[in-house]
């Protein structure tokens, strides 16, 4: 199968380049921008994209039931993203609920899967993920976390043309897996990744915070937290979560 690739020196946002054609795309078709002026990061936040040092990139997808399967799918992309990483020899890879990539527990990549559509019909995916790959001294200072790369010792460690290859290669596969048959078969590999397994954390919104053991996470994709002897479940959405 024939798939785009949408190549641009420089965007405001994949995402947005890939929300506003989505009508004329094909699932796989994805759009790469060597650096982004209005790159958008989860909850509103602005996802920093010095000119050449990064990759970011976004995929078109499309799911037939509505909204209520891509809390599942946007586990299988970082899922998929830190198995890719591992596989090309990229060590201390872990992922963080619901999917940013860390490594050695600082944060590696990010996704924002974005929907368009309606919630219960034929809807448009736009699975957009940023991977440091080489962090310009400049360009760190923006940045409000620990951050690491893949050149921790001053070299890159994978060609990046190799990189995007193979990210986008498993992220088909892995896809179409999951519109198959679901989470469940991503779960044990997605434990595997898991960086806060057993570690007490804070789960903060925009309303308030809540405290617990992290219990990892159930067969719908939410997150499962002790809480004074009982197990609550949360959903992704607009919430995060830290080591306590
Ligand atoms: C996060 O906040 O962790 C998610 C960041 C996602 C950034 C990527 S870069 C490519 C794509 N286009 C965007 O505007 N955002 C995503």
């Amino acid at each position: 199968l024939e798939r785009q690739l949408f190549w641009f020196h420089q965007l405001d946002s994949t995402n947005r380049y890939i929300m506003d054609n989505a009508n004329r795309l094909q699932k796989g078709d994805t759009c790469i921008a060597e650096t982004q002026s209005a790159g958008r990061g989860r909850r509103g936040r602005n996802w920093v994209s010095p000119y050449g040092c990064h990759l970011y990139q976004s995929v078109y997808w499309r799911l037939d039931d509505g909204f209520s399967a891509a809390m599942g799918l946007s586990l299988v992309v970082g899922l998929s993203l830190a198995e890719s990483l591992t596989e090309l020899g990229i060590d201390g890879i872990g992922l963080k609920w619901p999917n940013d990539i860390y490594r050695d527990s600082k944060k590696l990549a990010g996704v924002l899967v974005e929907l368009k559509g309606s919630p219960d019909g034929p809807c448009h995916l736009i699975i957009g993920f940023g991977i440091n790959v080489s962090m310009p001294t400049l360009a760190a200072k923006d940045i409000d976390q620990p951050w690491s790369d893949l050149c921790p010792n001053g070299e890159l460690e994978v060609d990046k043309n190799a990189l995007v290859e193979k990210l986008h290669a498993k992220l088909l596969v892995d896809l179409a897996e999951f519109e198959l048959s679901g989470l469940t078969t991503f779960l044990e590999r997605w434990h595997a990744f898991d960086e806060f397994r057993g570690r007490e954390v804070l789960l903060t919104s925009s309303q308030n915070a809540v405290g617990g053991l992290y219990q990892g996470i159930d067969k719908e994709g939410n997150l499962k937290l002790l809480i004074d002897g009982f197990i609550k479940t949360y959903a992704g959405g607009e919430v995060s979560l830290r080591l306590f």
